[in-house]
């Protein structure tokens, strides 16, 4: 049986692949303002710089390709049972070969209807003002989980983690919840290694904690080392 290892992922395992991430440019995203783009209030009020926020987005994943963090996370299957539960919207982990991918924060090439939240589809087009759910033909929008809405995925996450044998977090700042709060339910000795060239203090845990202020694919070579050798022992 092979031990379980969950990588909780955010946005700076995908900068060495060109996405930016939110907060390194202080608090703006791409130019924007975080809440602007990324809040249930702010597609209230300018729907379509939102939409033409997330058609960019979604756009530049055709320019974009998984970087070696991603490959490595995805390598890891081949010794451990790998859950990657990432905050990303992108799908570099899919593409890098990662089996089993929850996006708590969902995914830009999906969407769903504004006026219902269980009508996810695959979608790969821009969305503009004017453009129908084919099934209910409401306007569509990004599934994306923006600031001020529910994070459907997190009780499978939580779930998830409370199994894991090995946690791997990288790239994320650690403040928005309720993602951040699930290392809170990592088993008491299940070692937590965290990959962050800027990393975040970590709330107070008995895990055996080891940081690794390196850029995602340093850090996630010497992790992968390091993992395979205890898992050899
Ligand atoms: N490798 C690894 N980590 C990196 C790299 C890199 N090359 N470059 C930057 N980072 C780190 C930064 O030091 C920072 O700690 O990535 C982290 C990115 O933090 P955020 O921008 O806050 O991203 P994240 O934690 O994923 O944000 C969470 O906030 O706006 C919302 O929904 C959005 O999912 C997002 C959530």
């Amino acid at each position: 049986m092979k031990k379980k290892l969950v990588v909780l992922s955010g946005a700076g395992v995908s900068a060495e692949s060109g996405i930016n991430t939110f907060r390194d440019a202080g608090g703006l995203w791409e130019g924007h303002d975080v809440m602007e783009v990324a809040s249930s209030e702010g597609f209230r009020k300018n729907p379509a710089l939102v939409l033409d926020f997330y058609n960019k987005r979604r756009k530049q994943l055709h320019e974009v390709h998984p970087n070696k963090a991603h490959t490595l996370i995805a390598q890891l299957e081949d010794v451990f049972d790998v859950t990657v539960i990432t905050q990303n919207v992108d799908d570099l982990h899919e593409r890098a070969g990662s089996n089993n991918v929850i996006h708590l924060h969902g995914e830009l090439l999906k969407a769903r209807c504004t006026q219902n939240e269980n009508t996810i589809i695959r979608w790969t087009a821009d969305i503009t003002l004017g453009t129908l759910h084919p099934t209910t033909q409401q306007q569509l929008r990004p599934h994306i989980v923006w600031f001020g809405e529910a994070v459907p995925a997190i009780t499978k996450a939580m779930q998830i983690v409370k199994q894991a044998d090995y946690i791997i977090v990288i790239g994320t700042s650690m403040q928005v919840y309720p993602a951040a709060g699930l290392i809170d339910y990592a088993k008491p000795n299940a070692p937590i290694y965290y990959i962050d060239p800027n990393p975040a203090q970590l709330p107070h845990l008995s895990n055996p904690v080891e940081v690794f202020p390196l850029k995602g694919s340093e850090g996630m070579k010497i992790v992968v080392e390091n993992l395979i050798k205890i898992n050899e022992l």
